[in-house]
Formats: C-alpha cells, structure tokens, sequence
C-alpha cells in the first residue's frame, strides 16, 4: 500500500474512540464487529480495508498472534521462492522470517525499511491478522489465495501471556487472568474461536482459495504439509525435487531449531512507535505441541476445551 493511497481514507473523526473498550491485556482492546484489537492496529485494519489493492495472485498468509505466523512465514517465502535462491545462500539465513513477508496491516512490521506493498512484484506474499471477515474489500472477489494457521488454542493462550509479559513493559499478566479473558473471548483478535471459525467455513466453501492448516499438523509431517502448500500455491513440487529431497530441505531451514541458531533471529529487533522495541528474539519460545501443560492445570485445559467444543460445534473444526 502506497503512503499516499492510505491517506486518502478518511476515518470518521475519534472513530476508534468511541468504540467500547475494555481493559486487562497490556493496554485496553476496543471492540469492533464482535472483534478485539488494541486500538492503533484496528485504526490500521481499517485504513488498508479501504487502500489496499488487491491482486490476483496474491497469497495472504492469515494467522492470529502466537499460532505460528513466524513459522508459516518462513515455510511459504522458502516454498514460492525455491527457484530462485539456493539454501546455502538462502535470504532466511541473514533475515527474520517476520521481516520478508509484510504485514498487510502492521506498518511498523518491518522496520524502517519496510517495503511499499503497493510496489512489490507479483506474486506477492504478505501476511494479516485480520479476521476473514474484515480483509480487505476485493481479496475475495479478485481470488486471492488464503493460507491460514491456527493452532490449539490452549498453547496459543500460553504463548500470548508469555509474549504480552515479554514485549510490552509493565505487563505482569498471571495465567489466571490471562486464561478468565481468553475464556470470555476476549484478547487480541479474540474471540479465538471466531477467527478461526469464519476462516475455516471459508476453507470449506471455497478450498481452492483458502487452505486451513494447523500448528500441530505442521509438527506432526511438516514434509507433507510442505507438499501440500506448494501444491496449494501454484508451485508443486516436482518428481525430480521430491528425488532429491527438496521438502526436506524447505523443513529443515525453516525449523525453530535451526532458525533460533541463526544470529538474526538471536540479536536486534524492530521498533515500534515510541515505546515498543520487538527483539528479533520474540518470536520464538519453545515451539511445542502441549507447552500448556506446564502453566495451566488440568482443570483448566478442560474448561478451555470444553468452550471452544461447544463453540465449534457443527463446523466440523476440532482442536
Ligand atoms: P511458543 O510460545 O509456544 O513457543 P507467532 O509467530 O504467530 O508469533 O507464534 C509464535 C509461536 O510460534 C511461539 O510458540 C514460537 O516459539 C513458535 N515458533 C516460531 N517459529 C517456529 C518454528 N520455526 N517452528 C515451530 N514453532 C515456531
């Protein structure tokens, strides 16, 4: 998106302030269309809905926070762009996954250096949180590809406290707090199970367009789901890769261990605005199936589990 193209929308004067607000994460979230989000990138979300302009062959890369977007980064740009770079001169292995794709709506995703979306060569590969239903106008109508990750909400809950306490200071977030917000729907891009619920109807109406994936499908055959993306996006492997191990190889650079090993992904980072500084470190934790285990109880685990049951129930989506 052009800087002058984002300027000519015109928001309706302290729009986002006269939404209903409501605090407990590290700054109060502000309710739009049933969604939460922190007030500065719902201001974003609205601008590039109007600006964006959108492109056939464009690949959006949908996530909610903490469901692997760094990982789902890394796996598309190696996949779409394996003709052109080797993997011992690879881009990933000087750069953060989070930094070659861009955020639709995040500006300060990239740094200062961040690329004018608007004048990347086709295909582009870009990346959202926004739910399904406020992408922007004409994504669906032009037939832009959709890939999107979600992930056991359970470990997405976990991963989120322990990012809200880690990048935003004097943010002190206990499980307990955390888990009752999480439970009532409320966090960031929450409810959790709304997000993934209109994107996955979405997978189901149209699965030439939107691709579902899960965090834990990904862990458990990440060499499948390579296949599998590859072939979503246009670009199947062919007999002679799959011979000589070419799925393998995307797995390998892209994993968590051997991204957390690369220097770029250990030092540095990006700011944001004037008080947020987002080390290059952030984004990787554990990278584990069940993580939750060891910071909610049982009880706990089953309480979540049973909301969102009962809040997918009939959509054919499980956890
Ligand atoms: P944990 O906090 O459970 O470790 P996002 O990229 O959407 O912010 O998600 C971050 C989560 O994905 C973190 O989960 C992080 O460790 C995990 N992650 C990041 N890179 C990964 C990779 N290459 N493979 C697997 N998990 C990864």
């Amino acid at each position: 998106i052009s800087t002058t193209q984002e300027e000519e929308v015109v928001l309706p004067k302290d729009f986002v302030a006269t939404l209903p607000a409501r605090e407990g994460w590290s700054e109060p979230l502000v309710q739009y269309k049933k969604y939460w989000f922190r007030p500065r990138l719902l201001e974003r979300t609205l601008i590039v809905k109007q600006a964006f302009v959108p492109r056939a062959d464009d690949i959006i890369l949908a996530t909610q926070p903490k469901c692997g977007t760094t990982w789902i980064k890394a796996l598309a740009f190696t996949i779409t762009n394996r003709s052109r770079y080797g993997f011992d001169q690879h881009p990933l292995l000087t750069r953060h996954p989070q930094h070659v794709v861009p955020f639709i709506e995040i500006a300060g995703g990239v740094g200062a250096n961040r690329p004018d979306i608007h004048a990347l060569p086709s295909p582009r590969l870009l990346a959202t949180h926004m739910p399904m239903s406020l992408l922007p106008l004409g994504t669906r109508s032009v037939g832009c590809r959709v890939v999107y990750l979600c992930r056991d909400p359970k470990d997405a809950l976990v991963s989120r406290l322990h990012f809200e306490n880690k990048v935003f200071p004097g943010t002190n977030l206990s499980m307990d707090d955390a888990f009752g917000m999480f439970c009532e729907g409320f966090s960031p891009y929450g409810p959790f199970w709304n997000h993934c619920l209109e994107y996955w109807r979405e997978s189901v109406a149209r699965p030439d367009s939107v691709l579902f994936l899960k965090y834990e499908e990904i862990k458990s055959d990440p060499v499948d789901v390579v296949r599998k993306l590859a072939k979503f996006l246009g670009v199947p492997l062919t007999e002679e890769e799959e011979s000589s191990g070419v799925a393998q190889e995307v797995v390998r650079l892209c994993s968590f261990e051997k991204l957390t090993s690369l220097e770029v992904n250990q030092v540095g980072g990006v700011r944001h605005g004037d008080s947020l500084f987002m080390n290059n470190s952030v984004f990787y934790r554990k990278g584990e199936v069940g993580d939750w285990a060891n910071h909610m109880s049982q009880e706990m685990g089953d309480k979540l589990d049973a909301i969102v049951q009962h809040k997918l129930q009939g959509s054919g989506l499980v956890f």
